[in-house]
């Protein structure tokens, strides 16, 4: 059997020769290299490939999140293990919202070659050895308040949750507010991207995001509705097209508008989530947005979710009858958890994930994840 191949990012000689004592004759791991706690380590990672990069906490090291942080999102299905001097709440909250997989303690070394296993094992789950294309996932709807934001927030979330790489993407540049649902406070903003530079790498649209604990790296909406000007089509599918490659999911919540920014992005995602709510003002809209799709030939990424689901005159039958389009899922109304889930900044699968709505959001990042998109429920 291949074994898994570990680099230590370790700087102490001592502990070098401790662990390439421990591993020598390891017949699951091979220490394949050691490096410092700076820059180059990437370098080193993108040369061993390594499945499990092992980072060690040393005296006086306070940019090992740092580290792992980059590590985490520059390479997927390498694994982090953290060898930590003390192990505590705080230091494995840190841990985990740097995309840590394992937090061993140093004079615990009989742990250690179980958590790298379990690290590397579970790692492989979110990365590219599935053989999944990354899914760009538009969440469109044509009637303001349909339930957008809140489905492309909570979705976003739910599939981070899997330990997926995930991004959301708020291109309702007038009146944003993903980044409320996450209690969020952006400084930097897609607006602020654009206008520092004309072509942008992976990493400037991530110094410009967020990191949500979750892991879902956030590119939030301007934070004033007047510098929604500044982004063109361009730069639309200019970010569509860079951040694509570098993430599992990119979640994009988008206006009700069809602006040319939203329709650039609904050209450039694989999948169009189109959110109605269950009444006939919605189901009008969606007739007409169904049309326009048509006529861009965009008809066939098309997923339809009913949200707010209720005890009304219209059923998920007569929005299939109308729209000739089967209906994928829907998802029960809970106007209280939808608006406690708002008013505390936490996502409701964070929060409150026994409710039936979060429940629902779930089932519907499941769909994604098993691929089960076009059938119906
Ligand atoms: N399943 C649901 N049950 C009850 N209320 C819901 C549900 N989903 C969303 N809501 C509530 O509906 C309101 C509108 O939701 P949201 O902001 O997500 O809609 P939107 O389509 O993004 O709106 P906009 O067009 O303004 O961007 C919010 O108050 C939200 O809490
Ligand atoms: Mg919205």
């Amino acid at each position: 059997m291949p074994k898994f191949k570990v680099l230590a990012v370790v700087g102490s000689e001592e502990m070098r020769l401790a662990l390439r004592k421990q591993f020598s004759s390891d017949d699951e791991i091979a220490m394949v290299g050691f490096a410092a706690m700076d820059t180059a380590v990437l370098g080193k990672i993108a040369g061993y490939a390594p499945h499990v990069v092992l980072l060690a906490q040393e005296e006086g090291e306070a940019g090992v999140m740092e580290i792992a942080q980059r590590i985490y999102q520059g390479f997927p299905g390498c694994a982090l293990v953290l060898l930590a001097h003390r192990l505590d709440m705080r230091l494995v909250r840190a841990a985990m919202e740097a995309g840590i997989r394992q937090v061993v303690a140093m004079d615990d070394a009989g742990s250690l070659k179980d958590a790298v296993i379990r690290a590397a094992v579970f790692e492989k789950g979110r990365n590219g050895e599935t053989g999944r294309e990354p899914r760009v996932i538009a969440v469109y709807g044509g009637k303001g308040g349909a339930g957008k934001t809140t489905v492309a927030v909570n979705l976003a979330v739910a599939l981070a949750q899997t330990g997926r790489r995930t991004a959301l993407v708020d291109l309702c540049l007038n009146y944003g507010d993903a980044a409320l649902l996450l209690n969020i406070t952006a400084r930097d903003t897609i607006a602020e991207l654009v206008q520092d530079k004309s072509i942008f790498s992976i990493d400037d649209v991530k110094s410009f995001s967020i990191q949500h604990s979750s892991g879902v790296s956030v590119l939030c909406s301007p934070a004033s509705p007047e510098h929604a000007e500044y982004i063109t089509p361009r730069h639309v599918e200019t970010l569509i097209g860079t951040i694509r490659p570098y993430y599992d999911f990119v979640v994009i919540d988008l206006p009700g508008n069809l602006s040319e920014c939203t329709l650039t992005a609904l050209e450039n995602s694989d999948d169009i989530l189109m959110v109605s709510r269950m009444d006939i003002s919605n189901l009008h809209a969606a007739k007409q947005a169904l049309g326009i799709f048509r006529t861009l030939q965009q008809e066939e990424k098309l997923v339809l979710l009913l949200n707010a689901e209720h005890k009304g005159v219209l059923k998920r039958r007569d929005f299939e009858q109308v729209l000739e389009q089967s209906v994928l899922q829907t998802i029960p109304e809970d106007a209280k958890t939808a608006r406690l889930s708002q008013e505390r900044g936490v996502p409701f699968v964070i929060g409150m994930p026994r409710t039936p709505i979060a429940q629902g959001v779930r089932r519907l990042a499941d769909r994604w994840l098993s691929e089960r998109l076009r059938e119906g429920a």
